[in-house]
């Protein structure tokens, strides 16, 4: 485990109880954050140098956790170890240096995953379902609202904290990468580090997906809509009946009954319906997920192919958030 904070010991936990796996190491350059897992997992060594763990014998695989802007540091100095690598989203920064990890891993023939975990959660793996089933008919657009109170971040903005994500999961619903984005946002917080942001993006086929993303906000959120000409589906996190409802509602094309030739649009309003989604802890199944590619020696899914393709997003979108919300192709 590289890097314990916030998000680390969720990971060392998880992996700690999977019958595949065991934690014997862990790293982090804080002394109080050692300490607290040590206090939790005395058994595991740790080290303030995450580099002094790369060099141990009983790791096969890491997992890291540290801020955004060292993953690349720390996942290269891990492949280059020979470790197998669990990532957390995004994979790094800056899309040459995907590129580069990615390669590092097929060259020799490692497991390099990233953790983005909602592609793990039920929810989404139902909406999905339907998706490939072909519910919601020919597929407009989708939106996608994440907000919270924090948590802050000081070495990405909230379009990487948090719309890393909802990218992620488009994505993953769609089968696709975006072609073109526009985005605006605002920095109140922290000079240079959107704490809002207002983006639009364009899929092939036409079409369109928005997301709101904000750690300045009183309502906790998550939200993810897939409007299509037949059904319109919602997933909805924070929802108690059940994340998934499908809403059996369309507009439908009615001819005038006094014009020839022309219509009328009339909304149609049907059953709403919420299956059943048996819950699971997505982290666990990621992390499961991440042990079978290692037995299985490869891997098709978040895999560095899907990781870059969110990263050249956030690229595109970075770049567009400078020029004031121009349309940038991805
Ligand atoms: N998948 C999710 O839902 C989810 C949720 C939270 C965070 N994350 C991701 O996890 C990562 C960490 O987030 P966090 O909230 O835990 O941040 P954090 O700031 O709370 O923790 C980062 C930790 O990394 C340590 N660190 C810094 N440099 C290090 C190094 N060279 N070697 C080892 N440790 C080092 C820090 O001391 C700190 O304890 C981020 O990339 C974030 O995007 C993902």
């Amino acid at each position: 485990m590289l890097g314990c904070g916030h998000w680390g010991p969720n990971h060392v936990r998880v992996f700690s109880q999977l019958k595949d796996s065991a934690v014997t190491a862990f790293a982090d350059p804080d002394p109080k954050r050692l300490a607290a897992v040590s206090a939790q997992y005395p058994d595991a060594t740790g080290f303030a140098d995450y580099r002094e763990l790369l060099t141990t014998a009983n790791v096969d695989a890491v997992a890291i956790c540290v801020p955004t802007r060292l993953h690349f540091e720390v996942a290269k100095a891990a492949l280059e170890a020979g470790k197998h690598v669990l990532c957390e989203k995004p994979l790094t920064a800056e899309v040459h240096e995907a590129e580069v990890l990615d390669r590092l891993a097929r060259e020799r023939g490692l497991i390099l995953m990233t953790g983005h975990v909602f592609l793990f959660n039920p929810g989404i793996l139902k909406v999905r379902e339907l998706l490939t089933a072909g519910a919601p008919g020919r597929v407009h657009y989708l939106r996608a609202l994440r907000t919270n109170l924090g948590p802050i971040r000081r070495d990405v903005n909230c379009v990487y904290d948090l719309a890393s994500h909802d990218i992620a999961i488009f994505n993953f619903l769609l089968d696709a990468e975006p072609v073109s984005v526009s985005a605006v946002g605002a920095a109140f917080l922290q000079p240079g580090i959107e704490d809002v942001a207002f983006i639009s993006m364009t899929y092939p086929n036409g079409i369109a997906a928005n997301i709101q993303v904000s750690w300045l906000d009183p309502k906790k959120l998550r939200e993810i809509v897939v409007v299509g000409d037949r059904k319109m589906i919602v997933w909805d996190e924070m929802a108690h009946a059940g994340p998934v409802s499908i809403y059996d509602k369309t507009v439908v094309k009615e001819p005038y009954y006094d014009t020839f030739g022309q219509f009328q649009l009339l909304a149609r309003e049907g059953d709403l319906t919420i299956p059943r989604v048996p819950p699971q802890e997505p982290l666990k199944v990621q992390n499961q997920r991440f042990l079978d590619c290692i037995r299985a020696g490869k891997i098709d899914f978040s895999d560095g192919r899907f990781s870059i393709g969110v990263v050249k997003a956030l690229a595109a979108i970075s770049a567009s958030l400078q020029a004031g919300g121009a349309p940038v192709t991805v």
